[in-house]
C-alpha cells in the first residue's frame, strides 16, 4: 500500500524545531454558512513566522525578473460593471509596468528552467497604482494561502546542501507534492510546454484568483483576467531548453529587449470572464479554488482592452527612502491612510460559525487534471510524460516516487503507466484514493499550445548561416519576406568578423556559428553553409539555399532522413515568401 502522511497519523506531530504540536493551519478559517473562506489576515504571517524565512532578496520566490514598461488601452467601456479607473471609458490608455519573472531560482538562474512564469502587471491609474499579478498559468498549487511558505520551500534548493535551484526535479518537492493532492492539477501544467516558453512574448497571462469587480450601485461581478498573446502562443521543447540555458542563460530577457528596441515591442489583449452568484454555484467546485479553471469553452474570453510595450528595463533604482506606513517624510509628512478614497472592501454578510475546515467545494482535485491532460496533442502529452520521468528520476527516495506515480493514476491511467515503465518501476501502478472521486470532463482545445499556436511567423527569428560568397539574391529575398510579416533575420556566420555576399557586400554577423546554435532561432536557413546537422536534431524547418543540397549530403542528410521540414528556398522573392509560410507551423 502507498504510505499516505494525513495529519497527525505515521509522524509525530510535535515540530522539533519549533516545539509544540503543528497547529492545523492547511485549512484557512471558514464560516459554516454560505460564503466559503472568509480568510483572515492575521493566520498567514503567524505562519510564516513559524517556518524558516527566505530572508536573501536574491533568494526569494520571483527572484529572477525582467520588466518592461508600457500602455494599456481599453476597446470598450466597463463603466456599468466596474469603478476601476482603467476600464471607464474606450479608448483610454493607462501607462503600466509588466515584471515577468520565473519563481524558484535565484536572482542569477538561467531563463529557460522549467517553471512557472510570472506575469505581474503595475497599473499606474488616475486613483493610483493597481497591481494585476498575474502567472503564466491560469491555476496555482495549493487551495490555502498557509500551505505557500511550504510550498515555496519545498521548490527552493535543499536546505542542507543549496542545490538544486532553478529545478523542481529534487526529493523536497516531489516529497510536498505527493502528499498535496490539489497541486496535481497545477503540476500536469508545469509538466507541460507551457513551462517552458518560447519566450515571454508567446505565453498568456492570468490573475488566477476570481477577484470581484464592484460598480457605483456596488453590485459585485465576478472576474476572471486572461492576458492573450497577440503573437499566439509557443515553447520550446526540453531538450532545445537545456542547450539554450548553456548557449543564452539570459534568453528570455535578451529576446525581449531585443522586440522592444527593435521596434517589435509585443501586445496582450485582456479578456475576462464575467459571472454572478447564479453561474459560480453552477460548478462542482467552487470558483474561489485557486487550483481551478473556469474553461474557455464554457465562459468564452472576450478582449476588451490591450496592452503595448514600448521600453524594456532590467533594473530600477529605489527613489524611496521608506516604504512603511504611517511614516513623517516628505513636505506634507505624509502620506497616510485615507478610509474614504482608499481601497474598500466589498461588504457582504457573513453568517454561521467560524471554524478551520476545508469546505466540501474544494474536495475534487483531479477532475481539471484530468481535463488538462485529455486536451493536449499527443506529443503534447508525450511531453508531459517525458518531464515527470525527468523529474522523478532526479528523486532519490523510491516512496516518494511512488507516491507521485500513485497519484497520477487518478488523472490518466496510461499517463501513471508510462511514467512507471520510464522510472523502471515494476508492475501496474497504485492508486491512491482521491478525496472525491473525479469525473470526466470535455476537452477545452485552448489548454492545449500546438491548438492555440501562432497563425503566421511574425514575432520570430530566423537564423541563416551564411559563408563568403553567399548569395547575394536569396539573401536579399529572404530578408524581404521575413521582415514583410514582421519577423527577424540574423545572419550566422563561420567567424564574427564578417562575410561578404556574391555581389561583394559586406554583411554583418549576428552570432558566431558556436555561439548562435539552432536552437536559438525558430527557423534556420542554409544560404551556402556546412552544417544542417543540429538543426534537424532539434525539429527546425531548414530552408536550403543553392549549393545546400551538397553540403546537407555531406554531413550524412540524404533524401531518406529530411521530411516536410526542409524546404527548398529559391532566389526569388516568391520562394522566399512560400518559404516564410511553412514557417508559420509549430513543429
Ligand atoms: C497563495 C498564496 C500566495 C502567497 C502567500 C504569495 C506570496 C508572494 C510574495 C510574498 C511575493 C513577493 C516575493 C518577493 O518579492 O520577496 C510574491 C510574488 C509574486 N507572486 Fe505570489 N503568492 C501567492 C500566490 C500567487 C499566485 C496565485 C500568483 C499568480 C497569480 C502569484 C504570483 C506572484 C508573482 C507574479 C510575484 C512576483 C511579482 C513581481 O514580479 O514583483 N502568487 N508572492
Amino acid at each position: 500500500m502507498i504510505e499516505v502522511r494525513r495529519s497527525g497519523e505515521l509522524a509525530p506531530s510535535v515540530d522539533r524545531a519549533a516545539g509544540w504540536p503543528t497547529p492545523h493551519f492547511f485549512s484557512s478559517f471558514t464560516s459554516t454558512g454560505d460564503t466559503p473562506m472568509a480568510k483572515s489576515s492575521t493566520e498567514k504571517p503567524a505562519k510564516q513566522t513559524t517556518t524558516t524565512p527566505l530572508t536573501v532578496t536574491a533568494e526569494t520566490h520571483h527572484a529572477r525578473g525582467f520588466g518592461v514598461k508600457g500602455y494599456f488601452e481599453n476597446y470598450d467601456s466597463l463603466s456599468g460593471i466596474t469603478m476601476a479607473d482603467p476600464f471607464q471609458r474606450a479608448g483610454d490608455r493607462t501607462d503600466v509596468f509588466v515584471r515577468f519573472s520565473t519563481v524558484a531560482g535565484n536572482k542569477g538562474s538561467m531563463d529557460l528552467a522549467r517553471d512557472v512564469r510570472g506575469f505581474a502587471v503595475k497599473f499606474y491609474t488616475r486613483e493610483g497604482n493597481w497591481d494585476l499579478v498575474g502567472n503564466n498559468m491560469p491555476v496555482f498549487f495549493i487551495q490555502v494561502t498557509m500551505k505557500f511558505p511550504d510550498l515555496v520551500h519545498s521548490v527552493k534548493q535543499e536546505p542542507d546542501r543549496e542545490f538544486p535551484q532553478a529545478q523542481s526535479a529534487h526529493d523536497n518537492f516531489w516529497d510536498f507534492i505527493s502528499l498535496t493532492p490539489e497541486a496535481m492539477h497545477m503540476i500536469t501544467w508545469t509538466m507541460s510546454d507551457q513551462a517552458i516558453p518560447r519566450s515571454f512574448r508567446f505565453m498568456e497571462g492570468f490573475g488566477v484568483h476570481t477577484f470581484r469587480f464592484v460598480n457605483a450601485d456596488s453590485k459585485s461581478t465576478y472576474v476572471k483576467f486572461h492576458w492573450k498573446p497577440m503573437l499566439g502562443m509557443q515553447s520550446v521543447v526540453w531538450n532545445e531548453a537545456v542547450k539554450i540555458n548553456g548557449a543564452d542563460p539570459d534568453f528570455h530577457r535578451r529576446d525581449m529587449r531585443n522586440a522592444v528596441t527593435s521596434g517589435d515591442a509585443p501586445a496582450w489583449e485582456l479578456s475576462v470572464q464575467l459571472f454572478d452568484d447564479d453561474f459560480a454555484d453552477s460548478f462542482d467546485f467552487d470558483v474561489l479554488d485557486a487550483t481551478k479553471l473556469i474553461p474557455e469553452d464554457i465562459l468564452p474570453v472576450k478582449p476588451r482592452h490591450r496592452l503595448h510595450q514600448r521600453s524594456a528595463a532590467a533594473r530600477s533604482k529605489f527613489l524611496w527612502r521608506a516604504n512603511y506606513e504611517p511614516k513623517s517624510w516628505g513636505a506634507d509628512g505624509g502620506p497616510r491612510e485615507d478610509p474614504d478614497e482608499g481601497f474598500r472592501s466589498y461588504v457582504e454578510s457573513v453568517s454561521g460559525d467560524k471554524r478551520r475546515v476545508r469546505p466540501e467545494s474544494f474536495a475534487d482535485h483531479f477532475s481539471q487534471a484530468r481535463q488538462f491532460f485529455s486536451s493536449q496533442t499527443p506529443v503534447e502529452q508525450a511531453h508531459i510524460v517525458d518531464a515527470l520521468v525527468f523529474e522523478l528520476s532526479k528523486v532519490q527516495t523510491p516512496r516518494i516516487r511512488e507516491r507521485v506515480v500513485a497519484q497520477l493514476v487518478n488523472i490518466d491511467t496510461g499517463l501513471a503507466a508510462d511514467v512507471a515503465t520510464g522510472l523502471g518501476m515494476p508492475g501496474a501502478p497504485e492508486r491512491i484514493e482521491p478525496a472525491r472521486e473525479p469525473i470526466d470532463l470535455d476537452p477545452s482545445p485552448a489548454l492545449s499550445i500546438l491548438l492555440s499556436g501562432p497563425d503566421s511567423f511574425e514575432g520570430r527569428r530566423l537564423g541563416v548561416l551564411v559563408t563568403n560568397g553567399a548569395d547575394a539574391k536569396t539573401l536579399r529575398s529572404m530578408r524581404a519576406a521575413v521582415t514583410n510579416v514582421g519577423a527577424q533575420m540574423a545572419h550566422i556566420a563561420p567567424t564574427i568578423s564578417g562575410v561578404v555576399d556574391s555581389d561583394g557586400n559586406e554583411l554583418a554577423v549576428d552570432e558566431e556559428i558556436d555561439g548562435g546554435p539552432s536552437v536559438l532561432f525558430d527557423a534556420v536557413a542554409l544560404v551556402l553553409s556546412a552544417d544542417g546537422a543540429d538543426a534537424h536534431v532539434h525539429c527546425k524547418f531548414v530552408g536550403l539555399g543553392p549549393n545546400a543540397e551538397v553540403l546537407l549530403l555531406a554531413a550524412g542528410l540524404d533524401d531518406s532522413r529530411r521530411d516536410a521540414g526542409y524546404v527548398d528556398v529559391g532566389s526569388t522573392q516568391k520562394s522566399s515568401a512560400a518559404f516564410v509560410d511553412a514557417l508559420a507551423a509549430l513543429r
